[in-house]
C-alpha cells in the first residue's frame, strides 16, 4: 500500500517540475481517478490548471453542481453539451453505436475546448491497471476516455499511473476530498444513456436519473453495494386510479462483486425492496412497474446495454 502522504508531496512536486511555465489541461469527469488528479494539480500549480468538465446531459443527478461546488477554487470549465449529445443519438439503438457517437462526441467537445484554453500540456488520470489494459491496445498517449486526441500536447502527466484503486481512494482521504468521492460507485463513461434500451431521448434519460437516484438513496448507505443502479427497460400496461395506462417499466441491479468481471445480485430484505418500488412509482409520474433482477454475471452483464 502506497505511503499517502510521501505520494502526494512526490505528485505535486512531479506535477510543478513537468508543467514548468505551461498551462495544464484535463477532462474532469467527478470520478475518484480524475478527482484526484485535479485536486493534486490544483495544490501543484494552482490556477494553470484547468479541468474542463463536460456535462453530456447523461450525469447523474446533482452531478454538475457537485462538481461545481467541490472545484469552485480552481480554474474548472463547465461544457454545458447536453443538446450535442442528444443530437448526436438521435435514432441510434444500438449499444457500441451509443457508445461510439458519445465517445466521439465527447472527445470533440474536449478538443474545441482545451484549444480555448491554451493550454499546452495533458494532465490524465491514467491508473496502473489502465496501463495493462491498454499495453499493446490503445497508447495511453494524448487520448482521453481511451479515444485519441487531434490535439499535440508537449507532454502528458500522469501522476497515478504506478497505483491501483485502492490506492487511489486512500490518497483521495489523504488530500481531503468527501466520502462520496473516495468511496464512489463505477459509473459507465457513456453515462446513463447505457441505461436506457433503445434509443436514449430527453424524456427516457429525465426519467432513468430520477430512478437512479431513488435506488442510490435506498441503497448505498445501508448495504454498501459495489455498484447499484436503475434501468429503463420499456413500456408496459400499469394502472394508476382506475385508469389502465401505458407506464416505464424500471429495473434496480444492485451487485457485489471484485472488479465487475463477475458480480452477484444482492439479496435485499423484501421490507427494502418495497419501499424502493413505492418510492419510485410514486415519485416519478410516468413508471408504473418495478422489477428487481436477480441475474448474476455471468451469464447476464453488470449494465443493461
Ligand atoms: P458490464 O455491463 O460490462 O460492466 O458487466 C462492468 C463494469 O463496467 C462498467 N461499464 C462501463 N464503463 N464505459 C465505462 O467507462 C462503458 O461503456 C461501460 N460499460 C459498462 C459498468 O458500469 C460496470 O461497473
Amino acid at each position: 500500500m502506497v505511503d499517502v502522504e510521501k505520494f502526494i508531496d512526490q505528485a505535486i512536486r512531479q506535477i510543478r517540475d513537468a508543467a514548468g511555465e505551461d498551462k495544464v489541461v484535463m477532462a474532469l469527469s467527478g470520478g475518484v481517478d480524475s478527482s484526484v488528479c485535479a485536486a493534486l494539480a490544483a495544490r501543484a500549480i494552482g490556477d494553470a490548471l484547468v479541468p474542463i468538465y463536460v456535462d453530456t446531459g447523461l450525469m447523474r443527478k446533482g452531478e454538475t453542481e457537485r462538481i461545481r461546488s467541490l472545484f469552485a477554487d480552481t480554474n474548472l470549465r463547465v461544457v454545458d453539451a447536453g443538446d450535442e449529445f442528444f443530437a448526436a443519438l438521435r435514432g441510434i439503438t444500438d449499444p457500441e453505436e451509443k457508445r461510439k457517437a458519445i465517445g466521439e462526441r465527447f472527445i470533440r467537445v474536449f478538443e474545441r475546448e482545451a484549444k480555448r484554453t491554451g493550454a499546452t500540456m495533458l494532465l490524465q488520470g491514467t491508473i496502473y491497471p489502465d496501463r495493462i489494459e491498454s499495453e499493446g491496445g490503445i497508447k495511453s498517449h494524448h487520448n482521453v476516455g481511451g479515444m485519441p486526441l487531434d490535439i499535440e500536447f508537449k507532454g502528458v502527466i500522469e501522476p497515478l499511473a504506478d497505483l491501483y484503486k485502492d490506492e487511489v481512494r486512500a490518497v483521495a482521504g489523504g488530500l481531503g476530498l468527501p466520502p462520496e468521492i473516495q468511496h464512489r460507485m463505477p459509473f459507465p463513461g457513456p453515462g446513463l444513456a447505457v441505461r436506457v434500451l433503445g434509443e436514449v431521448t430527453e424524456e427516457k434519460i429525465a426519467i432513468v436519473r430520477e430512478a437512479n437516484a431513488i435506488v442510490e438513496e435506498c441503497l448505498v448507505e445501508e448495504f454498501r453495494p459495489w455498484q447499484c443502479f436503475a434501468a429503463l427497460l420499456g413500456l408496459g400496461t400499469g394502472v394508476k386510479g382506475d385508469v389502465r395506462l401505458h407506464g416505464w417499466i424500471v429495473a434496480v441491479r444492485a451487485v457485489r462483486s471484485r472488479d465487475g468481471m463477475t458480480a452477484d445480485p444482492l439479496l435485499l430484505p423484501y421490507e427494502a425492496l418495497s419501499r424502493m418500488a413505492s418510492r419510485i412509482t410514486a415519485e416519478i409520474p410516468g413508471v408504473s412497474r418495478v422489477v428487481y433482477d436477480i441475474t448474476p454475471k455471468p451469464p447476464a452483464t453488470i449494465e443493461y446495454e
